[in-house]
């Protein structure tokens, strides 16, 4: 499975992305008529469109530039594009050079890798006047234990690190800073595409050692209905601005 169709899959598969995931963002923040930027909308610009009933602009900062293309068209389709809109730059390297600031920046499933970057929680810091959100993977959740039954058995020591990590540079810009864990439930289809997903997202499609392999397999076939994602939201507000 390529990353695009994993990514659709795996959103496909969420059952609890309106219940949960989205609800959860709109308890940590007041979206209404404020005006947001979000870094890594990717393909559906999913979150965005879902804000986009409360909030009175959002810009999105993407830095695939197929990706910008296909969201410009797919904004300008759901008649949203006066609404929200489209900026192609890496966020981690590209000083924007936005007179604006935002009421609030916030991202979803970005990987550590790129949160972790100096240079992007300092842009998302300069930009935001009263919060900074973010959605990462949770170490409480069966993606860790697949990888740590299989390829690394850090992995939930490092999202915990990675985590303390972005804490502690958002109170460094005078932030407080609040964490909230939640597991989402995945339901996917069929083994095919549990195993497409994981096997593109954590493995990066490589060819695993035979045991290992058939360790994965074991794992994801016992979850394809039952798979339980967790999300972690790293919820920073300058002081006195909680929740505004
Ligand atoms: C996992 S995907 C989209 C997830 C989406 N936010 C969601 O919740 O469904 C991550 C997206 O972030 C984009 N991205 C990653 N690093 C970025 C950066 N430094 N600046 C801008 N976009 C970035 C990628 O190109 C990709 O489209």
């Amino acid at each position: 499975m390529d990353y695009v169709q994993a990514y659709k899959t795996i959103v496909e598969a969420s059952k609890e992305k309106n219940t949960k995931e989205i609800p959860l963002l709109l308890s940590l923040y007041d979206f209404e008529n404020k005006n947001c930027l979000e870094i890594g909308p990717g393909i559906l610009a999913r979150i965005a469109i879902k804000l986009s009933g409360f909030a009175k602009s959002i810009t999105l900062v993407e830095k695939d530039a197929k990706v910008c293309k296909h969201l410009k068209q797919l904004l300008k389709k759901q008649k949203l594009a006066h609404k929200i809109k489209v900026i192609n730059a890496n966020f981690s390297k590209d000083k924007l050079m936005l007179k604006q600031k935002f009421d609030v920046v916030y991202a979803a499933w970005l990987p550590f890798s790129v949160l972790t970057q100096q240079a992007f929680i300092d842009q998302a810091c300069k930009l935001a006047k009263d919060a900074v959100i973010f959605i990462v993977s949770s170490p409480r959740s069966d993606t860790t234990k697949m990888i740590e039954a299989t390829i690394d058995r850090f992995e939930g020591l490092k999202r915990r690190k990675a985590i303390r990590q972005i804490t502690r540079m958002l109170k460094k810009h005078g932030f407080e800073v609040k964490i909230k864990h939640t597991t989402l439930l995945l339901d996917f289809k069929n083994f095919n595409s549990i195993y497409g997903v994981f096997k593109c997202f954590d493995y990066g499609n490589k060819k695993l050692p035979a045991k290992i392999e058939e360790k994965l397999r074991k794992f994801l076939k016992a979850r394809v209905h039952c798979f339980k994602d967790g999300a972690c939201y790293i919820a920073a507000y300058r002081k006195n601005k909680k929740k505004k």
